[in-house]
């Protein structure tokens, strides 16, 4: 039975973030195009804004309920991860779960720290002004070792997705990308979707309330 898993919004918002995370990493590294790194590290914290929110409102799979398991079924899970027909998930299974809110907080701390940052030459955060210099080189410091995180955490995402498609031969990437998934003894009716639009008109209000509210905050 074909039926839809993940909504627009949450497909949106994924796709999003991959592209800035990857525009964002090398603009960071290399220093190209570093004038548009600020604008890519809003908008990221403007997605992780956003989903934070969808994760109390959303459809039912994009719920941090849903995915919030405790160590003992994270570790239960763990342990039959290797068998090639271990149970499916309708949404995240316990340790994807625990690597979506790894991701999520991970985000949320570079893209704060970056608003403090400064590579002292094109770019300054919006909040840069609010500290003083030594705090400022401080943050700009954890914004250098966070990202030591999130490149691994993405790496990891990405070989994690590999192994589910190669070794327990289950494409995870199609329902990220269509929204639908075959689960034969699983019901459309069991899953809540909420319409696309509220998620949509969301990510735009937190992308706004950034723009216009840092340099307020700042002032
Ligand atoms: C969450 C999204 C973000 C990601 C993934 C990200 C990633 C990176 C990376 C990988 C670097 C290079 C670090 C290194 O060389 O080790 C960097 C540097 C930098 N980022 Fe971000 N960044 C983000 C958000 C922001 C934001 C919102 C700002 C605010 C303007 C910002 C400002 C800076 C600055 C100024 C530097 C250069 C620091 C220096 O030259 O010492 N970043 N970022
Ligand atoms: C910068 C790189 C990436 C980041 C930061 C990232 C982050 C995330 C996050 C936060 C989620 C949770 C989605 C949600 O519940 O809202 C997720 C899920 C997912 N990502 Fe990524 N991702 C990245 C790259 C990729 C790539 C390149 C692929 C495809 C090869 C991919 C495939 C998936 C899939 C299939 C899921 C759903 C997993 C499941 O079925 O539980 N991701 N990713």
């Amino acid at each position: 039975m074909k039926i839809k898993i993940w909504d627009l919004p949450t497909r949106l918002f994924h796709w999003l973030l991959v592209l800035c995370i990857a525009f964002l990493v090398f603009s960071g590294k290399t220093g190209n195009l570093f004038d548009w790194h600020q604008t890519a590290g809003i908008i990221v914290l403007a997605l992780v804004l956003y989903r934070l929110v969808w994760g109390f409102f959303g459809s039912s799979t994009a719920r941090f309920s849903d995915f919030f398991y405790s160590p003992s079924k994270v570790i239960a899970y763990a342990k039959t991860l290797f068998k090639r027909d271990s149970d499916r998930h309708v949404g995240h299974n316990p340790v994807g779960g625990l690597m979506v809110f790894a991701m999520l907080a991970v985000l949320l701390f570079q893209g704060v720290t970056g608003l403090f940052s400064t590579d002292e030459i094109l770019v300054e955060g919006p909040l840069y002004e609010l500290v003083d210099s030594d705090t400022a080189d401080w943050l700009t410091g954890l914004h250098h070792s966070s990202s030591e995180i999130l490149i691994p955490l993405v790496v990891l995402h990405i070989l994690a997705i590999i192994f589910y498609r190669v070794y327990k031969k289950q494409n995870l990437v199609k329902p990220m990308i269509t929204g639908d998934a075959e689960f034969p003894e699983a019901k459309q009716s069991e899953i809540k979707i909420v319409p696309a639009v509220y998620g949509v008109v969301l990510m735009v209000v937190c992308y706004l309330a950034l723009y216009f509210g840092l340099p307020l905050l700042a002032a």
